[in-house]
């Protein structure tokens, strides 16, 4: 499998950097290839610009999309399955990731009339989120946030993009939580399943 990993943290330490390098370790040992793009460090930009804008709410197909968007489109269309890997910032991804989202989920591309031809993404075979939060599981399932992360991520954001689709939550992994270094090998073990599985 070729796979585009999109990942969006702060800090190079981190959990959740960890949980990328085991993920990324896992794809290398079952022999997949990988792409990477490291949202902070690449200095993302995440603010659409008023052509941008102007180009998404008036369908406006013609008007070109700009360079870092058009290599993220093309990481994407070269790739099988699309991985996110994130913290959980306020119950959803980083905003570094949700400009992600706004600016290279465009028109024409990730969304539009499909039967003409001009969606031009490619269906990928897996869609695949890896979170890491300082919650438990248990509260996202009663407080109800657990479904409205995978009604957004899964149902929203991938949707028909993927064919199969499935959100992780790596729990309690806040630095407060005492647990932290007791989920720590849990959590890595597995990631590294999940990539050499993906
Ligand atoms: C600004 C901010 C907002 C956060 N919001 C949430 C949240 O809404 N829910 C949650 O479970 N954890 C939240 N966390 C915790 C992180 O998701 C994450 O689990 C934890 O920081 C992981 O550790 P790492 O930064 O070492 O990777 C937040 C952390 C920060 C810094």
């Amino acid at each position: 499998m070729n796979v585009f990993i999109v990942y969006a943290h702060p800090s190079g330490d981190s959990f959740t950097r960890r949980i990328r390098d085991r993920f990324i370790e896992g794809l290398e040992h079952a022999g997949h290839c990988y792409t990477l793009s490291d949202l902070y460090r690449m200095n993302f930009r995440t603010d659409m610009d008023e052509d941008e804008y102007r180009r998404e709410a008036y369908y406006r197909l013609e008007d070109p999309v700009p360079e870092d968007v058009r290599r993220e489109q093309e990481n994407i269309n070269r790739s099988d399955a699309i991985v996110f890997m994130y913290p959980v910032f306020w119950s959803d991804v980083p905003a570094k990731l949700k400009g992600w989202f706004d600016r290279v989920w465009t028109y024409g591309f990730a969304y539009g009339p499909q039967n003409d031809g001009r969606r031009s993404m490619k269906q990928l075979e897996k869609g695949l989120v890896i979170c890491s939060a300082g919650n438990t599981l248990d509260y996202f399932r009663e407080t109800g946030l657990l479904e409205s992360m995978e009604r957004i991520m899964l149902n929203d954001r991938l949707h028909d993009r993927v064919k199969t689709r499935e959100l992780v939550i790596l729990e309690a992994t806040s630095r407060e939580n005492s647990s932290r270094e007791e989920n720590w090998d849990r959590h890595l073990d597995r990631v590294f399943s999940l990539a050499v599985n993906i």
